[in-house]
């Protein structure tokens, strides 16, 4: 592949933070989307991205874009779309749509529409037609169409790269890998500094955190991306990328702890898989006596909220607060969660920066921790 515009996507709030780590993979021209991050690269480039980037959920090549008018003209440009370039009549191939169009009110109907031009445009040149695989396809395409502009592309992740492949359990509400990772960055912890997440559920932001502290590529736990399907696949390039990655022991040290045995047990499987369990300490404790005898520890947790999780308790919020005014001196705490659980915090932020969190509206703030009044 020669050097040509790509797409990395990730959620809503992430765009600043990715952009930012393409810039330190390297890439060229970045720029700054919607749930996205333009870049242009080689191949390499596009297996770093897909190896090292913590903040990005699919890596996209496109191949076309056009303006259509309607479904059937949707289908007529896209069965002049060259595919034969990137599969074979005989592989299997998937296609994942994103659709915000009212020329469709089912997603699903503009996906198959470019499903039938494929497989028609097979059957006329070859005589033969690729069959459809949505979970193991050898060709992954992505569609997205937004109004009347639609952009094809190859998919070069395949599974959503939040699947870092060392989630084997998980409590009720797992935090998403990308947005941990996400959190973290945007936080401006160092990777050096001693981490805790007091309610860390499965794991996940401990997990994330120690896979940075030690600078352990996501990619380095997952079993495959579809580029490695691909006819112009080169082995030893990405090899060579695998090679680039220089691990390390993390500086300070990674707690997670939790009120519930069952998320201490799942954090520790998780951690194992993900090659992380020996740098996180795992305690079974609730947050109001929690002694994790570390010396000013960086905060991030998500806290039960409302919809997904019922604290339980009307006061649990303004416990966190006071736990954190009176036991972490001299530190910061980010945390996720409600604006309206928040507001019983009685802590003041010095940051707030909206996100969603799923389909739950968010907010993620930093607090700053002095000893006494910030002035003295
Ligand atoms: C939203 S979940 C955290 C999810 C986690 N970030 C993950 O990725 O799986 C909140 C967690 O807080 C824990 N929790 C609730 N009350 C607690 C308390 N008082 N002390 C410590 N942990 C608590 C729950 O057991 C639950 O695992």
């Amino acid at each position: 592949m020669k050097k040509q515009k790509l797409v990395a996507t990730t959620f809503a709030g992430l765009e600043n933070v990715l952009a930012g780590e393409l810039l330190e993979l390297g890439a060229d021209d970045v720029q700054i989307g919607n749930r996205a991050a333009y870049f242009s690269g080689d191949e390499k480039m596009m297996y770093r991205a897909n190896y090292f980037l913590r903040t990005a959920l699919r890596i996209l090549c496109p191949i076309e874009t056009f303006k259509f008018r309607t479904a059937d003209d949707l289908y007529i440009k896209a069965k002049s779309i060259a595919w034969e370039n990137y599969m074979e009549h005989n592989q299997t191939f998937a296609i994942h749509h994103t659709v915000f169009s009212e020329l469709f009110q089912n997603s699903m109907f503009a996906s198959l529409k470019v499903k039938d031009a494929i497989v028609d445009r097979f059957r006329f040149k070859f005589q033969k037609r690729p069959s459809v695989d949505p979970r193991f396809p050898d060709v992954q395409f992505n569609l997205h169409i937004a109004n009347d502009v639609c952009t094809i592309s190859l998919d070069s992740s395949g599974e959503s790269l939040h699947k870092r492949g060392y989630r084997i359990a998980q409590t009720e509400a797992p935090i998403n890998e990308v947005l941990a990772a996400g959190l973290l960055k945007m936080s401006g912890w160092n990777g050096k500094q001693n981490f805790l997440d007091p309610m860390c559920g499965s794991g996940t932001i401990a997990i994330e955190a120690a896979l940075i502290a030690t600078n352990t590529p996501p990619g380095a736990i997952r079993k495959d991306f579809a580029f490695q399907k691909w006819k112009s696949f080169r082995k030893d390039d990405f090899q060579q990328i695998i090679e680039e990655a220089s691990v390390c022991k993390p500086e300070g040290k990674i707690i997670a702890s939790d009120v519930a045995r069952q998320a201490i047990d799942i954090t520790s499987k998780n951690a194992e898989a993900a090659g992380m369990g020996k740098f996180i300490q795992t305690k079974i404790s609730n947050f109001k006596y929690l002694d994790a005898k570390l010396e000013s520890p960086f905060l991030l947790f998500n806290p039960p909220y409302g919809e997904r999780l019922d604290p339980g308790d009307p006061e649990f919020y303004s416990m966190i607060g006071e736990r954190l005014k009176h036991h972490y001196e001299n530190t910061t705490a980010w945390i996720i969660s409600t604006s309206e659980c928040l507001k019983t915090i009685g802590l003041k932020p010095s940051k707030k920066v909206n996100l969603l969190n799923g389909s739950i509206n968010c907010t993620f703030r930093k607090y700053e921790l002095y000893k006494g009044s910030k002035k003295d």
